[in-house]
């Protein structure tokens, strides 16, 4: 049987998931509109990839005889001031996810719910990789630099993700 503590925080989690996506999404139309459409695909991307963390949360809510809710997003910011302030944004924001995904590994051990701990360990590993991906483009920013040409780029490099 499902905790309500673990119920509750799981569905939490669930909704910053979405609301992460949301944030992507707005990137990648603010990208759109400014042309630049590598960038745009590649948070586009990102957005699809939050949608699945999402639906992870909402199964194993259903699995566990839990009630999945979904709850009010925040509206997200229209646009960037450039590319860089956008990733460094998203990169902000899975440094929070992390420690989300971290306080919940921390109930779960406090519940002493197994399961729970288990199926967070997968967030876990990829929390890592989602902010090694950003600060990765982070770098290239570095390299290419941020003149027309640099930002030219790293948009065809970073469309050429899946
Ligand atoms: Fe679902 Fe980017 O963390």
């Amino acid at each position: 049987m499902l905790k309500k503590t673990i119920e509750q925080a799981f569905n939490e989690q669930m909704n910053k998931e979405l609301a992460s996506a949301y944030i992507y999404a707005a990137m990648a139309a603010d990208f759109a509109v400014k042309n630049y459409n590598g960038f745009s695909r590649w948070m586009t991307a990102q957005a699809r990839e939050e949608m699945a963390h999402a639906q992870k949360f909402y199964e194993f809510l259903l699995e566990r005889g839990g009630r999945p809710l979904y709850d009010t997003l925040e509206k997200p910011q229209k646009s960037w001031d450039s590319v860089r302030a956008a990733f460094e944004h998203a990169l902000r924001h899975e440094q929070f996810i992390t420690k989300s995904i971290d306080e919940l590994v921390n109930l779960a051990r406090k519940e002493d719910d197994k399961a729970a701990e288990i199926f967070l360990q997968w967030f876990v590993t990829e929390q890592v990789e989602e902010e090694d991906s950003v600060e990765t483009v982070l770098a290239k920013f570095e390299l290419a630099g941020e003149d027309k040409r640099g930002l030219y780029l790293l948009d065809k490099e970073l469309g050429s993700r899946e």
